[in-house]
């Protein structure tokens, strides 16, 4: 399989007359922008900038699997509440925060947040957009009563509600996200489609920063604009509160 993947891969090199160089693992020859090869033996794919790894011959990510002695084993969920940093070595964003304004999460834009002065001193600093995750939901680390849930809304943007409001638009999605101790946040929803993130002005979003968008197999052609990208969970203290809310 690998193999006729490769030879597709080499096809398309020769027919946009681009040269690449390819390199050789085992019997079989590689695009090294394409693929990694362990053990001179198994290539993987690099997806989103990262080179899968190699679990006996299974590809994997570890922003959501570990191996130990040839087990592929999905990675603890994170308990405590996290920030996101985008995970893509190829772009500008690579390292950047996701940032919560304006009901939406946007990528490398400033975080807005709101503390009412009678509550003052008592409110988190409110810079970071910190998130917390559990049974396949989402929501905003902050302290308004009711909390803030987190979703994808109908157009496979990530948003959350407004304080003192439970209202979600219908078509969103509200479950089926994973959250990785020491590895990534993961839509599970898209059929392995990944995160993309769109530039500005590209299809996907207007507002300061990067647009963050979930792919799947409807949507990814409309997308094309965007690149690749994983969301890296850092790890906070258990009880970090990243906001009276998020506005
Ligand atoms: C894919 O995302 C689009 C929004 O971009 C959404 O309308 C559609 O329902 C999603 N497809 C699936 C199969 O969930």
């Amino acid at each position: 399989m690998p193999r006729l993947t490769l030879t597709a891969a080499a096809l398309v090199g020769f027919a946009s007359g681009v040269l690449c160089d390819l390199q050789t693992c085992g019997p079989a020859q590689y695009d090294p922008t394409q693929y990694v090869c362990w053990d001179n033996q198994f290539l993987c794919p690099i997806t989103a900038g990262e080179p899968l790894s190699n679990c006996a011959g299974a590809c994997y990510s570890k922003f959501m699997y570990s191996c130990t002695n040839n087990v592929l084993a999905l990675l603890p969920p994170a308990e405590t509440p996290f920030t996101l940093t985008v995970d893509n070595p190829g772009l500008p964003i690579h390292g950047k925060p996701v940032t919560a304004a304006g009901q939406h999460w946007s990528l490398n834009a400033e975080t807005s947040s709101y503390c009412p002065e009678q509550v003052g001193d008592a409110c988190p600093p409110g810079t970071e957009t910190v998130i917390v995750s559990s049974g396949g939901r989402v929501s905003m680390s902050v302290m308004v009563p009711g909390g803030q849930q987190a979703y994808l809304d109908p157009y496979w943007n990530m948003a959350y509600t407004q304080a003192h409001s439970a209202y979600i638009p219908p078509g969103s999605v509200s479950t089926g996200f994973g959250a990785y101790q020491g590895g990534g946040f993961v839509n599970l929803n898209g059929n392995g489609w990944g995160w993309a993130a769109c530039p500005p002005r590209a299809s996907g979003g207007g507002g300061p920063g990067w647009n963050l968008v979930a792919r799947n197999e409807t949507n990814a052609d409309r997308y094309n604009e965007c690149h690749p990208v994983n969301l890296k969970i850092n790890s906070q203290p258990s009880g970090t509160l990243g906001a009276w809310q998020y506005t």
